[in-house]
């Protein structure tokens, strides 16, 4: 985390707490049983700020003491018959003092005379780090080990961003992320390699779509707290209450493809053999800057990067007899350019209006092929400094950068490649028939701006 936020937009470390193991024996052990998680919380910049959220609480009314440590001359007047004992002073100024009485806020107590103020009754707390009113995992969607609890999830989204934004959660797991930020009506990228992509991510994410998924943060549950009159569904205050969710949306799911070059037993870059004639075209068009559209009509127009330039991929060994014919059907104002295995010499320069190009080669160099890990090069961290105005930035190595080299396979074909799966999605629901969603969060302030 501190080489993407940098050291010094680290905020704050929460406690929640892990599902308890129920052990029975006491024996010797190296260590003691976990009984919490860490969400480590960074912002992208010093100028972000957060709402803190809050949680339901039964507080009821109490009386304290009206002093305070610390020597102030303005606030060490006679209050009761009393003054404050020495080294301390009353809370507030004498006018201040004066409010409170006529309010009721603040009495003399009844056993001791000494002033004592109220803390009303209450259902709700600011929250701190300590994040231990929600319980981290749920069961419900049968996910080995258990998934992140909604209520978790709605609690970090509603503090850190407002509706529309983008939500990443790049280890998708059960889809719990994409679930809450579909629901609270965020845009959404989920990003997941396992087989559970399919048996419990698409499933579930179709729920929350048609509205069959009424768990989690999904309904809502009406606070009881008499002081929140006027704002019952607000999923807000108290943090437990749910959105009132029935459905809508939707959301792109994309197969990521393997590695587009390999090498063969003879160390030589080749087509990995995975690629066929569509997916060869469609990475070669996001290669070279071009947008995939292949031309009904006219076979060597995969893709066009402006009105009059076209690319066009083929395996084929290019002769000069094939694109003559290509250049008589292209209008003079056309351009256009050919990613093939090989090509006759002559092809080369023979048209002004044609650049024709060995396809391994054209790519050798611009990304990393023929790995199943690519992952970055990241150099050691930096030791956090004193000097306030250092970036805590840590420098990636070019090379680790711009690797993802696949295509990007839309539709809803079942693919046989290898390789991460990726959503993309937002909740645009429809209307509940009590639309709870406050507009309180949207007057917060952004955490990633
Ligand atoms: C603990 S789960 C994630 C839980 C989830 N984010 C949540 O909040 O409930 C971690 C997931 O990350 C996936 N994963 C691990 N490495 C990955 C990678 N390189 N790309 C995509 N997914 C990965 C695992 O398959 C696993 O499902």
């Amino acid at each position: 985390m501190d080489e993407i936020f940098g050291r010094k937009n680290f905020r704050n470390t929460i406690i929640i707490s892990r599902i308890k193991k129920n052990i029975r024996e006491r024996e010797k052990v190296k260590a003691l049983n976990y009984a919490h998680d860490v969400i480590v919380f960074y912002a992208k910049s010093d100028d972000c700020f957060v709402l803190p959220p809050t949680k339901s609480v039964e507080r009821r009314e109490r009386w304290h003491a009206f002093d305070a440590p610390g020597i102030r001359p303005t606030m060490e007047y006679e209050l009761f018959g009393h003054r404050p004992p020495a080294g301390r002073h009353w809370l507030y100024d004498k006018n201040r003092a004066k409010t409170l009485i006529d309010s009721g806020d603040l009495r003399s107590n009844p056993r001791t005379g000494k002033p004592q103020y109220r803390i009303p009754s209450g259902t709700e707390d600011i929250c701190d780090t300590l994040w231990i009113d929600i319980t981290a995992s749920s069961f419900k969607w049968n996910f080995p080990s258990g998934e992140k609890n909604e209520k978790l999830i709605q609690r970090i989204l509603e503090m850190s961003t407002i509706e529309g934004d983008f939500v990443l959660d790049s280890f998708l797991g059960s889809g719990t992320t994409a679930a809450v930020a579909h629901k609270m009506n965020r845009r959404w990228i989920g990003i997941e390699l396992g087989e559970h992509c399919h048996t419990h991510c698409l499933p579930r994410l179709r729920k929350v779509i048609d509205g069959t998924d009424q768990g989690g943060i999904s309904k809502i549950i009406p606070t009881p707290n008499p002081s929140q009159e006027g704002n019952k569904e607000s999923s807000l205050p108290g943090g437990d209450l749910g959105v009132g969710w029935q459905g809508g949306g939707g959301f792109k799911y994309y197969y990521l493809a393997p590695s587009l070059l390999k090498k063969d037993k003879h160390d030589n870059w080749i087509i990995d053999e995975r690629y066929n004639a569509d997916m060869l075209a469609t990475a070669m068009a996001k290669h070279e800057g071009f947008r995939y559209c292949p031309d009904e009509h006219i076979y060597w127009k995969h893709g066009r990067s402006t009105e009059k330039d076209y690319i066009f991929t083929t395996t084929q060994f290019v002769t000069v007899q094939f694109l003559d014919k290509i250049h008589e059907e292209m209008k003079p104002d056309e351009s256009l350019l050919i990613c093939c295995k090989s090509f006759q010499e002559a092809c080369e320069n023979r048209y002004a209006t044609i650049t024709i190009k060995k396809i391994p080669n054209m790519l050798l160099g611009r990304c990393e092929f023929g790995k199943e890990d690519y992952s970055l090069n990241i150099v050691n961290l930096p030791e956090p400094t004193p000097d306030p105005s250092q970036e805590g930035n840590v420098e990636k190595d070019a090379s680790g950068e711009g690797n993802v080299e696949s295509p990007l396979l839309g539709g809803n074909h079942k693919s046989p490649l290898l390789g991460g799966d990726l959503g993309v999605g937002s909740g645009k629901r429809k209307k509940p028939e009590k639309d709870n969603n406050s507009k309180g969060h949207n007057k917060q302030r952004k955490l990633f701006e």
